[in-house]
């Protein structure tokens, strides 16, 4: 697919995710902004600027024979991360599950302490000028469930860890609230940087962080992904409508069942709307219960 192609492509997805996308997107503050973000000029493609911000393998080609699962290993042990292979969006293919991977937990998180330290030194986007610090997770390595935000606020971008803001906060408790702590669980965002203002994500800055987020979906190896909010549920669901239309009914990323439901900070916002994330929160725990039956958990609402 040349450049040109992908960057119209791109446009047409940033056209219809201001249609669409607006209204239920996440972070304190986002969907409040006045102007429409606007595209940034042109930017080489993405692989050439993952070159540029030192990403191993990022210009190399892939291996004969090799499939996107073994692409998306960690680039300390393949340096073939070639995001020109993970044009998700760009193919007519259905979803590969993903490969059988069965990391130890000592892999899993020397996985991810390498991606923590590559993402640090990202300056593939125009989102590196602006962050006070980069934010790829938080959570256990050997987690069940992941659950995948938007992209940093202000206090994640402080701290470096996602959803500590009033949204975490309340994403905390809805956590608790099916009976886990929320060391249990994966946390991460789809960008890894904070956009301005808390902006919407740009689909160039979707797509260029996309990356990080399957590999961290690779390792992880979740039995159920929880899609919170529009940017998010629309990535793993593959499509792109309001959380309303998507939510209530299982979905799938490459084989892993998906949930799309609220943005906790869209329910801040929203409180009236807390009462069905309930339902969709009782959904994922019977889900869990359903893939566990040793593992008995407390739901109980609680106050939220
Ligand atoms: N909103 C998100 O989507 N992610 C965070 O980490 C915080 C707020």
């Amino acid at each position: 697919m040349t450049t040109l192609r992908r960057e119209l492509l791109n446009y047409a997805e940033f056209l219809r995710a201001c249609g669409n996308l607006y209204v239920e997107s996440g972070r304190e503050g986002a969907g409040r902004t006045k102007e429409e973000p606007r595209e940034p000029e042109a930017p080489p493609p993405p692989d050439v600027r993952l070159a540029e911000a030192g990403v191993e393998g990022a210009l190399r080609e892939p291996m004969a024979g090799s499939s996107e699962g073994n692409l998306l290993m960690s680039s300390r042990e393949t340096g073939k991360a070639s995001p020109s292979q993970l044009d998700f969006f760009d193919t007519a293919e259905p979803p590969k599950p993903l490969d059988a991977e069965d990391l130890s937990e000592a892999e899993r998180q020397a996985r991810v302490t390498d991606a923590m330290a590559v993402v640090e030194a990202c300056t593939a986007c125009e989102l590196c000028h602006g962050r006070a610090r980069t934010v790829y997770s938080d959570g256990s390595v050997m987690a069940r469930i992941v659950f995948v935000g938007e992209a940093p606020g202000a206090e994640e971008d402080r701290t470096g860890i996602p959803f500590v803001g009033r949204a975490g906060k309340l994403l905390t408790k809805m956590i608790a609230a099916i009976g886990f702590e929320r060391e249990e669980v994966y946390i991460c965002n789809m960008l890894k940087c904070r956009p301005p203002g808390n902006r919407d994500p740009l689909p160039s800055e979707k797509k260029t962080c996309e990356q990080f987020l399957i590999q961290q979906i690779q390792w992880i190896r979740p039995q159920i992904l929880v899609g919170l909010g529009a940017h998010a549920s629309a990535y793993l669901t593959g499509q792109e409508t309001s959380i309303g239309k998507m939510r209530k009914r299982w979905h799938s990323f490459r084989g892993i069942p998906v949930l799309a439901t609220y943005h906790p900070a869209f329910l801040l916002r929203s409180p009236s709307f807390k009462k069905t994330a309930w339902e969709d929160m009782l959904m994922l725990s019977e889900r869990y219960a359903e893939l566990n039956p040793g593992d008995k958990r407390k739901v109980w609402r609680g106050e939220w």
